[in-house]
């Protein structure tokens, strides 16, 4: 029989909130605490979730010897501190993307958590979405053919962040979306931007991820645009995919659509493109609020002593991506070799998502998201 998991979450700032809410909702779970330093927040929290203990110190948070979890919504550069010392108070630890300000701060942390039998979770959230999942599956079973690009655009005004430029803020969601796509990891990573309100804050950057076989996915990045946009685009050699997250339904809509050179011709006057305009359809997906399937995964590992589809290594991946880019930068956009997890050869393959949550579509434990929350979601990541 499973057993609640009690869990308190620090940081409740813009979306501290979002993964109260769930974990709030989830019956494996009692949401026992909520801290922050800022009063007005806690005060906020407090009308909304009367029973719940609001605390202004995280340590408080972590004496409490009947907490079992602690979920980390702060700022990026303290990830790293407050995890640590939630490992190290024997908590199960779910942390924000990105996992820390660097890879030794990452490595260090999936250390402790081994070493302690404790789960750690990245939320790599559109990892749980389920039209991220359907791309996955259509582009795995090579409905697209074979993949020549992905570009992706997640753009708007603001949020300015402070200790973490565009980069840092908006790509993983894009890295962990590509990563979950493609099944591999890039060999080389450019990365070009400029910092035009903030000294030394990039607030738009370029990234380019180069895979194997000639496939690059590029990644526009941006708090200077007047429209919020989150959009992708998936080329293959048979097949496109066009996936808008911001649309409530019909997230994904697949081209039949395709150009061919012909395979002989003798005079230039013979050759002509082959443009293949098919139909367009837009397939079924179940909705879900991927960040509640986050929660509730967290919960599941703790329940299962077993490892989540975002784990630390993942987390560690994804710095490791977030370092390169920002190596790139540094150098005017110029090339950075990645080699792969911890130095080995590039192009591992990462575990399925259902070999991991289980297979069908409701098998990642929640089955009653609304309509409502996927619109949450889809407004506010
Ligand atoms: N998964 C997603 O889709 C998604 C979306 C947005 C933000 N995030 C991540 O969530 C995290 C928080 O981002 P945000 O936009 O909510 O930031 P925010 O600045 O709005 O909120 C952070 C909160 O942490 C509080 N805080 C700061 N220091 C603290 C401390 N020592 N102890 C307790 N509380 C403290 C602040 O007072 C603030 O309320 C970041 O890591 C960000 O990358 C993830």
């Amino acid at each position: 029989m499973k057993r609640k998991i009690d869990v308190g979450v620090v940081g409740c700032g813009y979306w501290g909130p979002l993964l109260v809410r769930n974990f709030k909702s989830l019956p494996d779970c009692q949401l026992k605490a909520v801290c922050d330093v800022n009063a007005a927040r806690l005060k906020h929290l407090g009308e909304l979730y009367a029973d719940v203990e609001g605390m202004s110190d995280p340590q408080q948070m972590l004496n409490d010897s009947n907490l079992d979890a602690v979920v980390i919504a702060t700022p990026v550069k303290l990830h790293y501190p407050l995890a640590k010392a939630s490992l190290l108070a024997g908590k199960h630890t779910f942390i924000e993307k990105p996992m820390a300000s660097s890879s030794a701060e990452c490595e260090e942390l999936i250390e402790i958590a081994e070493r302690n039998g404790l789960v750690l979770m990245l939320d790599h959230t559109y990892v749980y979405s389920s039209p991220v999942e359907k791309i996955a599956q259509i582009v795995q079973a090579g409905d697209l053919g074979e993949i020549r690009y992905i570009n992706c655009r997640r753009l708007n005004l603001g949020l300015f962040q402070k200790d973490i430029n565009v980069a840092w803020d908006l790509a993983p969601h894009d890295i962990s979306i590509i990563l979950h796509i493609l099944d591999e990891f890039p060999t080389t990573i450019n990365c070009q931007g400029n910092a035009h309100i903030t000294p030394g804050v990039e607030d738009v950057t370029n990234m380019s991820l180069s895979f194997s076989r000639k496939r690059f996915a590029t990644i526009q990045s941006s708090w200077l645009e007047p429209r919020k946009i989150r959009e992708m685009t998936i080329v293959g050699t048979r097949r496109m995919i066009v996936y808008d997250d911001l649309r409530t339904l019909e997230k994904i809509r697949i081209y039949d659509t395709r150009v061919e050179r012909p395979p002989h011709y003798d005079s230039f006057a013979e050759f002509q493109y082959s443009y293949h305009y098919g139909d367009s359809y837009i397939p079924y997906i179940h909705q879900e609020e991927p960040l509640k399937l986050a929660c509730q995964h967290f919960l599941d590992c703790i329940n299962t002593n077993s490892e989540p589809l975002t784990n630390g290594r993942r987390g560690l991946e994804m710095v490791r991506i977030l370092e390169a880019a920002s190596a790139s930068l540094k150098m005017s956009g110029a090339p950075v070799t990645f080699s792969g997890p911890n130095g080995a050869a590039p192009a591992p393959k990462l575990p399925k998502t259902e070999e991991v949550l289980g297979a069908g579509n409701g098998a990642h434990g929640v089955t009653h998201p609304t309509k409502a929350a996927a619109e949450a979601f889809a407004m506010s990541s």
